[in-house]
């Protein structure tokens, strides 16, 4: 591997925007306000602040530091950075997940991604006004990614979805390719604040929207926000929520998704910190941004909404349910809803690609490093790469299945597997006393002492309790969906033969 250094950040704001715009994405706005309607709105908020605390931030701050270390070594790759940090002839294997991980959810996210961009503009050509019956909005979500058959994306040649589509490869590659300081850093500087904009806005006409609909007093704003946040049933109703071992794991999971934790997206990103820069108040200030973004507005618009105008059955939908089926239908019962749909799809493009475009940074460098690449090879290369996975997930729509399954092993399973892996390095190999002199260096923040203790101990019973009880629960299911489907199958040897190149 060369150690020449390819790339840079332009100032701490552009870098702090940066992982908050990879950090800030679909899953503030849409999976976050359906896991807390799944799991008893309030009661969620109990694992879902533990995981941050415990798990989130500590390993936020692990990966930062580790990061402007291996950085500090030449190395801008999570392979290249474990191997500077353990001394073991196995650690760039392991840091392998770190470019995997990304470069495949970035080839279903940005599919996802192109919806939202597809929606947007439907609301703005006003092509969306659909009626107030439930089931055109569920034919519309069904034939728009083509969701009952295989193939059938592309039933109808260079529909408006296909070209979405190609219009988001467009755009990413665009400023993938003008790099980290000119592309990446430029579209999250003005494009972090063009999406909070936007949100405050739809948020402005969610919390004004009173009691709509005088035949149902009962859907008002105030019973919106309690269904979304209230502790359902007291005491008692806690007690049985917190039992339920799933809402743990899946809010584990959401912190990690939301906070590009276990990614390998900020160790990479923070691989191009100069030694005296400061990480520890940008690493915080870049998780409460994203928290911000979470709690306060995704929490704030998405469940209310539904729930003003649908009741409680106008939450149930799940993440892609309530985003592309429910909230349309809850724009055509709103005053200026064009408007406000335009804006929100509008806010969830811009969040979808400044999340997208840290997703394949890291695999960027590593090619740099690597196979001695410039930008413009590996660039090409990580383009025809994904290409094939999008392709897989967009020929194989039936269910979703592609998707899932990619989602399944790689946005859930292997983010915990790499997470317990940089949490092991940094707590058990480095050692929490290398690794706050490394945090402490520059830093405009100091960090809890307790964290040393978190981080080594903690953080890893947390995850390996986390892990065993969500490989127990969902293990079996996985396994049929793999005897059963052939798309499964498929998926999961393109995965195998990614991760196996990358050994190469
Ligand atoms: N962190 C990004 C999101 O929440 C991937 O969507």
């Amino acid at each position: 591997m060369s150690l020449k250094k390819k790339d840079s950040w332009g100032s701490t704001i552009g870098v702090i925007l940066a992982v908050t715009g990879s950090a800030v994405g679909l899953g503030n706005f849409l999976r976050f306000p359906g896991l807390a309607a799944k799991y008893d709105g309030g009661a969620f908020l109990i694992p879902y602040f533990l995981a941050l605390l415990f798990l989130g931030l500590p390993i936020a701050w692990s990966e930062w530091a580790m990061g402007r270390m291996g950085g500090q070594h030449g190395f801008n790759s999570c392979p290249g950075i474990f191997r500077s940090l353990w001394k073991n002839r196995l650690a760039p294997y392991f840091g392998v997940l770190g470019l995997i991980v990304p470069v495949i959810i970035y080839m279903y996210y940005l599919w996802i991604e192109s919806w939202c961009l597809g929606y947007a503009w439907k609301f703005l050509t006003g092509q969306m006004n659909l009626g107030t019956e439930p089931a055109s909005y569920s034919t519309h979500f069904s034939t728009f990614v083509g969701i009952t058959a295989d193939g059938s994306f592309f039933a109808h040649g260079f529909s408006l979805p296909v070209l979405c589509l190609l219009a988001c490869v467009v755009i990413n590659f665009f400023f993938i390719y003008r790099g980290l300081s000119g592309g990446i850093e430029r579209v999250c500087l003005w494009g972090m604040p063009l999406l909070i904009l936007c949100a405050l806005l739809v948020l402005a006409r969610v919390l004004t929207l009173g009691t709509p609909d005088p035949a149902h007093p009962e859907r008002n704003v105030l019973a919106g926000l309690a269904y979304m946040w209230d502790i359902r049933g007291g005491f008692t109703g806690l007690l049985h929520s917190l039992q339920n071992a799933e809402m743990w794991m899946a809010a584990a999971s959401q912190i990690f998704f939301s906070l590009s934790v276990g990614f390998g997206v900020i160790i990479n990103y923070s691989s191009y910190l100069k030694k005296r820069d400061d990480i520890a108040l940008s690493s915080t200030t870049a998780a409460a941004g994203n928290e911000f973004c979470e709690v306060s507005l995704g929490g704030l618009i998405t469940i209310p909404a539904a729930f003003i105008f649908l009741g409680v059955a106008g939450t149930t939908g799940g993440t892609f349910g309530l985003g592309f089926q429910t909230l349309p239908l809850v724009f055509a019962h709103m005053p200026a809803g064009q408007l406000f749909g335009f804006l929100w799809f509008f806010l969830l493009f811009i969040a979808a690609l400044t999340s997208s475009l840290s997703m394949l940074q890291p695999a960027i460098a590593f090619m740099e490093e690597g196979l001695d690449l410039d930008r413009r090879g590996s660039v090409t290369l990580i383009g025809f790469i994904t290409l094939m996975g999008t392709g897989l997930v967009i020929w194989f729509t039936q269910d979703l299945a592609a998707l899932d399954a990619m989602d399944f092993w790689i946005g859930s399973f292997s983010i915990f597997l790499l997470a317990t892996i940089q949490t092991l390095i940094y707590g058990w190999v480095l050692g929490p006393r290398r690794g706050r002199e490394e945090l402490e260096r520059g830093a405009l923040l100091p960090i809890p002492r307790m964290f040393d203790f978190v981080i080594r101990y903690i953080s890893p019973v947390y995850l390996l309790s986390v892990f065993g009880l969500w490989i127990h629960q969902k293990g079996a299911e996985s396994l049929t969906a793999i005897q059963t489907n052939p798309s499964v199958r498929i998926t999961l040897l393109f995965i195998i033969s990614v991760i196996f190149s990358s050994f190469y």
